[in-house]
This record gives C-alpha cells, structure tokens and sequence, in this order.
C-alpha cells in the first residue's frame, strides 16, 4: 500500500516548552511552528504558556509578550497593530487571518499558529512572499492613461464609479486568500491567485483607466486567470471581508462580453 508522509527534512519534529511563572491561575497555551533554515533542523513546534493577567486581547500581543519576555528569537512580522498593513498575516487555529485583530478568547484550547501555508519560509511564522508581490506588480497596479488630464482640475470621477473601486481597493495584500486557494497552492508559479486578480479587477473597473482592453488580454490566460475554479477559500478567509471570488467571476464575464 501506497504510504504518503511529508519528505524527511519536512517532518516536525517535538519542540520547546516554556511553562508559566508558577501561581498564575489564567493560562494559556501557544503552539508555535519554528523554523530557522540556517540550523540545518527539521521545523519544530514550541509551546509557550502565557499568563494572561498581563498580556493583550489578540493573538499578536501573545506573540509579542512571548518574544519580549520569554523566547526572543522568535520571528514574525507585524507592524500596524489595526489591521491595516497586512504583515501579521499567518495561519492561526487552522484559518489564515491577522494575529492582530485575531481575539485569544475565540479560540478554544491550544491557539495553534503556523505560517501561511505553502509558501516556502524565511523564518518562524515569516513567509517569502518574494513570488505573490511579482505577481501584484504583474498585473500593473496603477492608473494607465492615453488622454491628457484636464487642465485646471485631476481625473475626476462619478459617486456611482467611485463606489465600484471602494471595496477592491480597500485589499491590504496580506496573502491571507491566495495562501488558502488550492488552486495557487499547487500552480502558484503561473496562477495569479485571487489577490492579484482582486486587485487587477480594481483596475478594471476604474472608469479612469484607459488600458481596459490590455488588461483583460494579459488576464486571458489558462492559468494566469482561469485556474480559479471558484472554490471560495478566499472570499471565506478574507480578514478585511473582501470578495476576491467575486471580482474573479465578474472579470472571466467581463472577458465573455467582449468576445460576442
Ligand atoms: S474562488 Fe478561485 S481564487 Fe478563490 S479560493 Fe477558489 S479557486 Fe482560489
Ligand atoms: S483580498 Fe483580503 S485576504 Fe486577500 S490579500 Fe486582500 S485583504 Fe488579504
Ligand atoms: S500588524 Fe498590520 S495588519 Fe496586523
């Protein structure tokens, strides 16, 4: 019979445990992925006990507490705090979301966090996200124009036309819906995934833009934008409530009207 087990320098192997200062009475429980390629080890899961009397509400502040005052080589990336910039993206308690705005307390037992998943790792809860940010800048994220401006006045633009860019454009790029796309998972080098898809639909529907027609024919690939088979992950996982799936749809209908 056929066995299927990860490859040997893949497998996880036990880890750390760093116990709680003995007399608090509300603990919890982190089980962290650790991974430092440099040392040549198999990654490695520790567990920290937090007390919970001096630490913050999210998930983050738990990781901050714990590389602060318990394990300071613990790595991961965070900057905003508010859910804004999108770097504390990371795979908590089996769904990728922001460990900032991640409550500790909707999470029942250990809080399980893992980097995104299927993205190769820089370190600890750090993904490379050298490849999803070539394919953002890919798909031109920026106003393309023939005509000149107007003279005395910028692009203006209708309530109505503004409205359609609101949501796509409020995308944070934290990678949280193409690290949870089976479909980038397995074709991530020519898949686009629905971030960077999102954000060429934005593009799309921009009524300023004069570049419509090239975007759509750089879309128009098998893999580029058809390897979404409209799954959902995405649209599920999306921390900012975004609808990637959606824009996706809207963009392979933009791609069948023009063809009649
Ligand atoms: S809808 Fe498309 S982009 Fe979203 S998870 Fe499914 S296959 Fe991936
Ligand atoms: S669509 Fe949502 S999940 Fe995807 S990158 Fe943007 S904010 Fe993150
Ligand atoms: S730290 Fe910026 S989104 Fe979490």
């Amino acid at each position: 019979m056929a066995e299927f087990r990860l490859p040997p320098n893949s497998r996880i192997r036990k880890g750390k445990h760093f116990g709680a200062a003995s007399g608090s009475n509300k603990v919890r429980r982190f089980a962290v992925y650790r991974y430092d390629p440099d040392s040549g080890e198999n990654p490695r899961v520790d567990t920290y006990e937090v007390d919970m009397h001096s630490c913050g509400p999210m998930v983050l502040d738990a990781l901050i507490k714990i590389k602060n005052e318990i394990d300071p080589t613990l790595t991961f990336r965070r900057s905003c705090r508010e859910g804004i910039c999108g770097s504390c993206a990371m795979n908590i308690d089996g769904g990728n979301t922001l460990a900032c705005t991640r409550a500790i307390e909707d999470v029942r037992g250990d809080v399980k966090i893992y980097p995104l998943p299927h993205m190769p790792v820089v370190k600890d809860l750090v993904p490379d996200l050298t490849n999803f940010y070539a394919q953002y800048a890919s798909i031109k994220p920026w106003l393309q124009t023939r005509t000149p401006p107007p003279p005395d006045r910028e692009r203006l633009q209708s309530k109505d036309d503004q409205e359609l860019i609101n949501d796509p454009a409020a995308c944070i790029l934290c990678a949280c819906c193409s690290t949870s796309c089976p479909s980038y998972w397995w074709n991530s080098d020519r898949y686009l995934g629905p971030a960077a898809l999102l954000a060429a639909y934005r593009w799309l529907v921009d009524s300023r833009d004069e570049a419509t027609g090239e975007r759509l024919d750089q879309l128009e690939d098998p893999f580029r934008l058809y390897r979404c088979h409209t799954i959902m992950n995405c649209t599920q996982t999306c921390p900012k409530d975004l609808n990637p799936a959606q824009a996706i749809a809207e963009t392979k209908k933009m791609l069948a009207e023009r063809r009649y």
